[in-house]
């Protein structure tokens, strides 16, 4: 009897302890993501941007993607901006070809300016800049872990580049944590934890905590565990990527954006 009141006193200061850091922190580039569901850029760019709609009338035929087609109409994160806000780019608007084609298309890029506030014009610049894959690591190591993420199928839950936290019913915070958000400092302390949730699917530490891995169990989606799956060399890869993405160099709307 003792003991299970030993037992459920730590089960309640594990809990207490667990909810004190359970406040939701959602990653820049997911706020955008449900604002660009909500303010309707994915009726014309197709579901999560990347499947542009048919543009009868057009050259190009179909509306762009912030995928592949992104950087053929904006080079920065402070073009996707100008997109955004005027509908076009100033660059854009001195070309005589480019307004006949815009003319001629039956869909046209809408300028949000005004409906917008400037926290949300940064998210949704956040996640079209994820969506597009932009900024890319220099460090090969990096860049390799970038590639080996996409290709394990990580992107599925953590979104494109590890940036997003896709909705996740029953989990504590009700979303699957971002690489890139403040909940991964929570649940990543060390290279050797990172290891531990990418091998086995949890932490040492989360396992030994019984109100940890109680809330983890009620969630609908949980983490893989990928030893089996894992080549050589792909562990130091996927670390490597995950502290370049957690650095300023990974940041899209760091210093020509909020000059802009
Ligand atoms: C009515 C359809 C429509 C809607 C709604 C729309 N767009 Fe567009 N968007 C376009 C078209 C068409 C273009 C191509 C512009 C051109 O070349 O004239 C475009 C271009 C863009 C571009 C630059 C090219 C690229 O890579 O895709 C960005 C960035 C963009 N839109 C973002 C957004 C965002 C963010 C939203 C929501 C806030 C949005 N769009 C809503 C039709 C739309
Ligand atoms: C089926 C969905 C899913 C896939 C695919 C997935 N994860 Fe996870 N991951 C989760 C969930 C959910 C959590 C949160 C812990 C939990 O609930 O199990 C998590 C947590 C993590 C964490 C802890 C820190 C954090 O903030 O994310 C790391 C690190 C991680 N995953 C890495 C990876 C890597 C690397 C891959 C690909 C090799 C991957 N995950 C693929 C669902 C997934």
């Amino acid at each position: 009897m003792r003991l299970l009141r030993v037992a459920l006193l730590a089960f309640a200061l594990g809990t207490a302890a667990y909810l004190f850091i359970a406040r939701p922190q959602l990653p820049p580039a997911e706020r955008g993501r449900r604002l660009a569901e909500s303010q309707g850029c994915f009726t014309c760019h197709g579901a999560a941007g990347l499947k542009g709609a048919a543009n009868p009338g057009r050259k190009d035929r179909t509306v762009p993607t912030y995928g592949g087609d992104l950087m053929m109409y904006a080079s920065d994160a402070a073009e996707v901006r100008e997109w955004i806000l005027e509908g076009s780019t100033a660059s854009k608007r001195e070309s005589a070809t480019w307004r006949a084609e815009r003319d001629a298309g039956a869909l046209q890029m809408p300028a949000y300016q005004g409906r917008l506030l400037e926290r949300e014009v940064r998210d949704l610049v956040a996640y079209v800049m994820a969506a597009s894959s932009s900024p890319e690591p220099e460090d090969s190591l990096a860049l390799a872990g970038l590639e080996r993420m996409q290709a394990l199928g990580c992107n599925a839950c953590h979104g494109m580049g590890g940036r997003l936290a896709p909705p996740n019913p029953g989990s504590l915070k009700g979303y699957v944590p971002s690489w890139d958000g403040a909940d991964f400092a929570e649940l990543v302390t060390s290279e050797r934890e990172f290891h531990e949730w990418v091998n086995d699917g949890i932490s040492a530490r989360f396992a030994a905590n019984p109100a940890a891995r109680w809330f983890l169990d009620r969630a609908a989606l949980h983490m893989p565990a990928y030893k089996r799956h894992l080549a050589e060399g792909d562990a130091a890869a996927l670390w490597a990527y995950v502290q370049w993405l957690r650095s300023p160099a990974a940041r899209p709307d760091s210093a020509e954006v909020t000059s802009f």
